[in-house]
């Protein structure tokens, strides 16, 4: 009996695969490497390949014993879904029906996928609640939604599944043996560690004129550790027949642009270098979750505040400047 955890060698792929391992469960990875690095898969096997590659999937859920699946394995760039929409629909939707299809196929009933936030696009309240209608306002948002709404489907009711609407995942492992690759990702966090440690990096925030407390857009940032449990307290639900559900994992609490600065200047003990630039299209204002759903049906919620995630992606990227090269 065996956890398939598809893009285990992604960000937040490798610290679920490690707080799986720390579950005792075995455990197997599957990952192209495309955007994913071997190095961070420890101590769990290691498949290279594709989730479209249907032989090899039937492959893997006969040798291991699959009996549950933790679904990373997809393209995660907002801007790079817009310029080239059909890799993401072929991807991140087809990719994935092809693998749902041959997990039914060898009965593989239990399900975890890795939805977004995004799919809310700009919400008309916050927190937001899993009942807010989704309006997402890229296509990579709208391949996450599609994933969800095919997870939901009478077609596919032989699988139960979580969909976790992810907030913004941050930081590193509490050991700093894994973290988040700056040159892979375009997020806040990543982007502000970079303006610290490389003098060559010029980093721009996206407009300060939001109607927000001091004009920056708010976010809500989640460590990845305690994403990575999330998963855990979903593979749980899943095991004890809870049924096909859609939840956020965030923290609740709203953090601007400008306040993330001051916390890592705080930590870095010196100030980010910065400059203000203009507003970047579909950015919602302020977007942070509702967490009750987590909280009473997964039993789920963060333990790390804002200083641990910076403490820990900082502690990552000044010992890792080049990734894991
Ligand atoms: N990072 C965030 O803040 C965030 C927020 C919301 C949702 N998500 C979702 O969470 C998941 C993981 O995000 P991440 O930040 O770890 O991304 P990541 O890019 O670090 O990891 C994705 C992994 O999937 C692999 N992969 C991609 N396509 C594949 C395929 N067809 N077959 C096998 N492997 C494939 C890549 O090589 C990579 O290792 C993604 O689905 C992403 O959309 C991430």
């Amino acid at each position: 009996m065996t956890t398939l955890v598809t893009g285990g060698a992604g960000y937040i792929g490798a610290h679920t695969v490690r707080a799986l391992r720390q579950t005792s469960r075995d455990v197997v990875v599957l990952d192209t490497l495309e955007r994913g690095n071997k190095e961070a898969v420890i101590d769990a096997d290691l498949v290279v390949g594709d989730i479209a590659d249907k032989n090899l999937v039937a492959e893997i859920c006969h040798k291991y014993k699959i009996t549950e699946v933790v679904h990373f394995a997809a393209y995660k760039a907002v801007g790079e879904s817009m310029t080239q929409p059909k890799m993401y629909w072929q991807n991140n939707v087809d990719g994935t029906v092809a693998l749902l299809d041959t997990l039914i196929e060898h009965g593989v009933d239990r399900f975890v996928f890795s939805s977004s936030a995004a799919v809310y696009g700009t919400p008309k309240s916050v927190p937001v609640t899993e009942n807010e209608p989704t309006m997402p306002e890229s296509v990579y948002a709208e391949t996450k939604l599609a994933v969800e709404n095919i997870l939901s489907s009478p077609e596919r009711s032989a699988i139960k599944s979580v969909s976790l609407r992810y907030f913004n995942a941050a930081g590193a492992s509490s050991d700093n043996k894994i973290g988040e690759d700056w040159l892979a990702s375009q997020n806040l966090v990543p982007r502000v560690m970079r303006a610290l440690l490389d003098q060559a990096f010029h980093f721009e925030v996206f407009g300060d004129d939001y109607p927000t407390r001091d004009g920056t857009c708010i976010r809500d940032y989640i460590h990845v550790e305690d994403l990575a449990l999330a998963h855990i307290k979903a593979l749980d639900y899943l095991e004890h027949g809870g049924k096909t559900m859609i939840c956020n994992v965030g923290t609740g609490e709203g953090t601007s642009v400008k306040q993330l600065l001051e916390m890592a200047t705080k930590v870095a003990q010196r100030a980010v270098p910065y400059t203000i630039g203009a507003r970047r299209d579909g950015d919602p204002v302020s977007v942070y979750a509702d967490t009750r759903l987590a909280n009473s049906v997964l039993d789920w919620r963060a333990t790390h505040d804002l200083q641990s995630i910076i403490e820990s992606a900082f502690n990552w990227h000044r010992t890792h400047l080049t990734g894991y090269r």
